[in-house]
């Protein structure tokens, strides 16, 4: 589901704008990143708008086995950081040495917050794959920007009540969210320069003027 959503020619930005979107489900991630996409190919730079786990016919797979079939949570962890890897490699790295923005839907602080905080899997050890997947030439590879929409858990379900068939995350309970909650909460202590909360409570307009606000104090 990797796409350059414009056509050429394009203006490269010069600057890095790798920006993923992050929050449990529902928080919505997917309401925004299009809105996000023309702002951008309206300056006339190339947008490419991809998500995680997937991006790659390859990662598109191992998204599928991740989602839907029943696994150990190491071989999770290891199918999502290999997609990843594929990710990052085929699309993600490129695309910003051309100067494209990189939109993600969902990116590695999902897999700390899902895998690590929801399922309770080794913070330690998602670090240590963090850095032999995200490592590249001019050090650890990370969005430049983090939109994390911060919703409770209660009101993201409501919201997908009437959305969709749930998929294996989605039929967690209230608790695993509200842990998954606070291991985003914990990632963007770790890195406030990174991270920008956004109230997703709000209606979708006030989301939209948050995520502005926070794009214009980049120079963006
Ligand atoms: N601010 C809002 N107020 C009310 N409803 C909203 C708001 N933002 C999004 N929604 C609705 O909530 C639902 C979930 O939103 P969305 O699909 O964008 O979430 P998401 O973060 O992409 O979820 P997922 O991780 O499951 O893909 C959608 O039906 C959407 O229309
Ligand atoms: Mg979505």
């Amino acid at each position: 589901m990797s796409d350059a959503t414009n056509g050429a020619p394009h203006r490269a930005s010069g600057v890095s704008r790798f920006v993923s979107f992050e929050g449990i489900d529902g928080a919505g991630k997917s309401t925004h990143i299009d809105a996000v996409a023309q702002r951008w190919q309206r300056a006339g730079l190339e947008v490419v708008r991809t998500r995680e786990p997937g991006g790659t016919p390859l990662a598109e797979r191992l998204r599928e086995m991740v989602l839907h079939e029943p696994m150990d949570p190491l071989t999770e962890a290891l199918l999502i950081f290999a997609a990843r890897r594929d990710h990052l490699q085929q699309v993600i790295e490129p695309a910003l040495a051309r100067g494209a923005v990189v939109l993600c839907d969902r990116f590695t602080d999902a897999t700390f917050a899902y895998q690590g905080h929801g399922r309770g899997f080794d913070l330690g050890l998602l670090a240590v794959l963090e850095r032999w997947v995200q490592q590249g030439p001019s050090g650890l590879r990370q969005p430049d920007l983090t939109l994390w929409f911060d919703l409770p858990a209660a009101v993201a379900a409501q919201r997908l009540v009437q959305a969709r068939a749930p998929d294996r995350f989605e039929r967690q309970d209230e608790a695993f969210f509200q842990r998954v909650i606070e291991g985003y909460r914990a990632r963007s202590e770790a890195e406030p320069a990174r991270f920008a909360r956004i109230d997703s409570s709000q209606p979708v307009e006030a989301v939209a003027a948050q995520i502005e606000r926070v794009l214009a104090q980049r120079g963006w």
